[in-house]
């Protein structure tokens, strides 16, 4: 049977969007949809692993579905749907776990860092990975899209996939394959490391206009005079400029760099233009989709009742070949 590639990825709903989730995940996964048949969840009970805030959590999964709509998912285009609406994929992992060894856990770098960071292991957290092969293999995805840190979990997923196939046959499940972001820079925080919320040097993409472009001349920069030329390597201020810049603005900023004379409030203020520009009509999808209420709940609605039927699919054609049904 000839079907379209099917494209899926999981997004945690961790609060606010910045600029590194944006163009590490939800670019690409915007651009993807032009590929092949997406499938786009918002990872709720991932979430789960690390809060225990039912009011957060709900109003997070809420912000990201009108974040990732605003950046241009498309939902006649793309299956879009929250991770908990398809309650299969629990069903799915237990089935997993019974062929994952203990051992291929326990070397799951995510986990390992977790619990080096301090947060307390329970089951949820050890588990991760199996309910992320769920994720993958419930919808018979072809391609995942995923960020460097994610690549192992989907290696894992691959392991139980030919493990499940190997014990009750070829075509079980589907064999995944990864689409690591490589490429993608490393998006500078405000103070020059990667941007991360844990460390504080994120810039948001919605927002009030004068406090987000305040923020913006917070950025770290050394001590050359006005004067002087400034140097052009590790600069955080290219480095975010390069992404919201057309070609032209950009050299033409690289060049005043290396002549000297322009200072750095100035060169912040044209980054705060172009960034400002840059979200424009992201902003303004956003401000549409948040005046009309029922709308997000019924892309999700309609995205889950897709996504069921595509779960339950598979999980028939499972359970059948290791014998519960
Ligand atoms: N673990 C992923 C992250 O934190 C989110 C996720 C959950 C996911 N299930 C997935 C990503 C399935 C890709 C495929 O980023």
């Amino acid at each position: 049977m000839l079907r379209a590639m099917r494209i899926l990825t999981g997004l945690q709903p961790s609060g606010k969007l910045h600029v590194g989730n944006f163009f590490g995940a939800m670019e690409p996964a915007v651009r993807l949809q032009d590929e092949g048949e997406a499938f786009y969840f918002i990872a709720d009970y991932h979430a789960m692993t690390s809060s225990r805030d039912a009011a957060a959590l709900r109003e997070n999964v809420r912000e990201l579905a009108i974040d990732f709509l605003a950046c241009g998912l498309d939902p006649e285009r793309a299956v879009f749907f929250r991770q908990s609406a398809v309650p299969e994929v629990n069903e799915l992992a237990w089935i997993l776990s019974t062929v994952c060894p203990m051992s291929l856990l326990e070397k799951c770098h995510s986990y390992k860092d977790k619990i080096a960071n301090g947060i307390s292991p329970n089951h949820a957290l050890f588990a991760y990975p199996a309910l992320m092969a769920a994720d993958i293999l419930m919808y018979d995805s072809n391609k995942v899209p995923v960020g460097k840190d994610q690549k192992q979990h989907v290696e894992v997923t691959r392991d139980l996939a030919i493990k499940l196939n190997e014990a009750y046959g070829e075509g079980t499940v589907i064999l995944p394959e990864p689409i690591i972001r490589e490429d993608t820079a490393v998006v500078p925080g405000l103070d020059g490391r990667k941007m991360s919320k844990s460390y504080q040097n994120t810039l948001p993409i919605f927002g009030e206009e004068k406090p987000l472009k305040k923020l913006l001349m917070k950025i770290t920069t050394d001590s050359t005079p006005v004067e002087e030329p400034k140097p052009t390597a590790d600069s955080t201020i290219l480095a975010l400029y390069k992404l919201f810049a057309s070609a032209g603005d950009y050299s033409a900023m690289v060049a005043d760099h290396e002549k000297g004379g322009i200072g750095y409030g100035d060169f912040k203020k044209r980054l705060a233009d172009a960034y400002w520009d840059y979200f424009a009509a992201m902003r303004a999808r956003r401000a549409e989709i948040t005046a009309d209420p029922g709308y997000v709940d019924q892309v999700l609605a309609a995205g889950a009742l897709r996504a069921r039927e595509e779960a339950g699919k598979v999980l028939a054609r499972v359970r059948s070949a290791v014998g519960l049904a």
